[in-house]
């Protein structure tokens, strides 16, 4: 398998990485186009692949390319790469709120997966939704799916639609939880315990809850049940949040993420 990855920043460099790990490729056969020239020499120093920029004939023939340039970039990478990637068998784009029907007419090519994925991916437990378009043959989506499993959890979306939706939740997750983190700390430090008492207490919390949630057959309603005895804490905090529409508030705001979305991929 040859591969070449296009633009080789943050999400680029995660996927070489997890390609390697996991012999979808090899260092040989692995290609990093990248034009930022710092960005060059420290991907030469990592030695991963082979480092080339979008002129390079090198990249021509890949099995697999992966788009991972910022959108405001992909007009311009098009314009150089589209006499190569014009008869790819298989293009995978990372690029948040780029549709199918502009990378299939920038590039003059109907064979795209649009994935998008979600930064815990560097720790190869990411959360990427992707979709593809309708005339790509179903080995290549399984070959884009095995791809994308590298970095994570990989779910398939036959409505381009739903991309949006998954933006808005597993896309900009990371930071819901970490705002969360973030204030629950704070709470503990303005009650008196030190910061790092107080993120350890968090952390810890976290990371408890999430494998009592993942290893029971309780719902989420009944696990918070089981902590919320009546008439004490967790029940006057439960009832603080209730009063102060915590839970439509959340709700609201990944609507207006998912609106975002749709506005930016207009
Ligand atoms: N980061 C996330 O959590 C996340 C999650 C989901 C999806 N995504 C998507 O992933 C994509 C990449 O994001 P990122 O955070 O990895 O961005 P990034 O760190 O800026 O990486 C993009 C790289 O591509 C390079 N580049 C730009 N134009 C190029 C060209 N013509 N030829 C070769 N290389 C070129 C950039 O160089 P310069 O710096 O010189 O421009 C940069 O090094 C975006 O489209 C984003 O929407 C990211």
């Amino acid at each position: 398998m040859k591969i070449t990855i296009v633009g080789c920043g943050n999400m680029g460099l995660i996927f070489a990485h997890a390609l390697l790990k996991y012999n979808i490729v090899s260092k040989e056969n692995l290609f990093l186009v990248e034009k930022n020239e710092q960005r060059q020499q420290d991907l030469l120093k990592l030695d991963i692949g082979n480092v080339v920029t979008t002129n390079d004939s090198k990249i021509a023939n890949s099995d697999i390319y992966i788009i991972a340039v910022k959108p405001q970039d992909f007009e311009k990478v098009a314009g150089e790469l589209k006499s190569l990637l014009q008869s790819a068998k298989c293009i995978i784009s990372i690029m948040a709120g780029v549709k199918i029907s502009r990378i299939e007419s920038l590039l003059g090519n109907p064979n795209i997966v649009r994935a998008m994925p979600n930064s815990p991916a560097e720790l190869g437990m990411g959360m990427t939704g992707f979709t593809a378009s309708s005339s790509l043959p179903l080995e290549q989506v399984h070959k884009a799916e095995n791809l994308l499993a590298t970095t994570g959890r990989a779910v398939f979306f036959e409505d381009e639609d739903l991309i949006d939706s998954c933006t808005a939740i597993s896309g900009s997750g990371p930071a819901y939880f970490f705002y969360v983190v973030k204030n629950m700390i704070d709470a503990g430090i303005k009650l008196g315990l030190d910061e790092a008492t107080a993120a350890i207490l968090v952390k810890q919390t976290m990371l408890g809850s999430f494998h009592l949630m993942n290893s029971t057959d309780k719902s989420l309603d009944e696990l918070i049940k089981a902590v919320a005895s009546k008439g004490g804490t967790t029940e006057a905090a439960l009832t603080s949040f209730n009063e102060t529409h915590v839970g439509d508030n959340i709700q609201k705001g990944l609507e207006r993420a998912r609106d975002r979305a749709r506005e930016l991929s207009k």
